[in-house]
């Protein structure tokens, strides 16, 4: 086999990179948008809207119908709680999930451990999980207001690193940092994925550093999270095709 065969096998397909959010307000109109995308989208991300109102059945029966999971509750609390949690979300089978990188090293080291140990005893992939840097809706004035008076990029970058040497596999940032981390974190297979992500035309709503889906793969994103540019257009099935297009273009 050619460099370039294997290339082609082990290099994600754009699918494989954009991730639906499923931010809305019940099981049905979450199972609504996953049955009008059923055929194109493989990835479903799971947030707090839709896990205060539905609960861990409604990720189970998206795992059990064959879809990804990101679980994406961003945890934040004491090392052994995050742990816990982070082994209950193993439990589900989701395949990714995520912990805020301000939670500190010891927590972001704990859960990454206590999560592979409960996967290799119960014979489960592990699931993926990244790090929460700066919320892609803040921007430096947020930051100023909250008392962390670094600028943005130098934040993320610090927080990367850190969540890199405590094992975890990625980060979630907004892809304006993606090369920058790229830079800072030594490991190419270090996971970027990217939320603020804007079709060129469409509107920004409450984020604040958007980037369009073939600039955020261009700056390194491995996967973009998009929300409301699908589940607020009148196709969403067309909506998804067109940023799908779009990262088939830039990859
Ligand atoms: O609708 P929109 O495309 O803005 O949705 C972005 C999704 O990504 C939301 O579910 C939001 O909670 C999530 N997210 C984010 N910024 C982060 C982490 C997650 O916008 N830093």
């Amino acid at each position: 086999m050619t460099a370039t065969q294997i290339e082609a096998i082990l290099k994600p397909s754009a699918k494989e990179r954009l991730i639906v959010a499923l931010d809305v307000d019940s099981q049905a109109s979450a199972r609504e948008v996953v049955s009008e995308l059923d055929d194109v989208a493989e990835i479903f991300k799971v947030g707090l809207q839709l896990f205060t109102n539905a609960g861990p059945g409604f990720v189970e029966e998206l795992v059990s119908a064959g879809k990804r999971v990101f679980l994406d509750l961003k945890f934040h609390d004491i090392p052994n709680t995050v742990a816990k949690a982070g082994i209950e979300s193993a439990r589900l089978g989701v395949w990714m999930f995520n912990v805020h990188t301000s939670g500190g090293t010891e927590m972001m080291t704990r859960t990454r451990e206590a999560v592979a140990e409960f996967c290799v005893a119960t014979e489960r992939v592990r699931p993926l999980i990244l790090g929460v840097t700066v919320l892609t809706s803040m921007d430096q004035k947020g930051l100023m207001e909250i008392g962390e008076g670094t600028d943005v990029a130098a934040r993320v970058n610090r927080l990367a690193e850190l969540a890199f040497s405590s094992g975890l596999d990625g980060v979630v940032a907004s892809a304006k940092e993606a090369a920058e981390i790229h830079a800072a974190v030594a490991d190419p297979n270090f996971l970027v994925v990217t939320p603020g992500v804007r079709p060129t035309d469409g509107t920004k709503d409450d984020q604040k550093r958007v980037t369009s889906p073939s600039a955020a793969i261009s700056a390194g994103a491995s996967h973009l999270v998009v929300g409301r540019p699908i589940l607020d257009a009148a196709d969403r099935r067309k909506a998804f095709l067109d940023i799908l297009g779009e990262i088939e273009l830039a990859a």
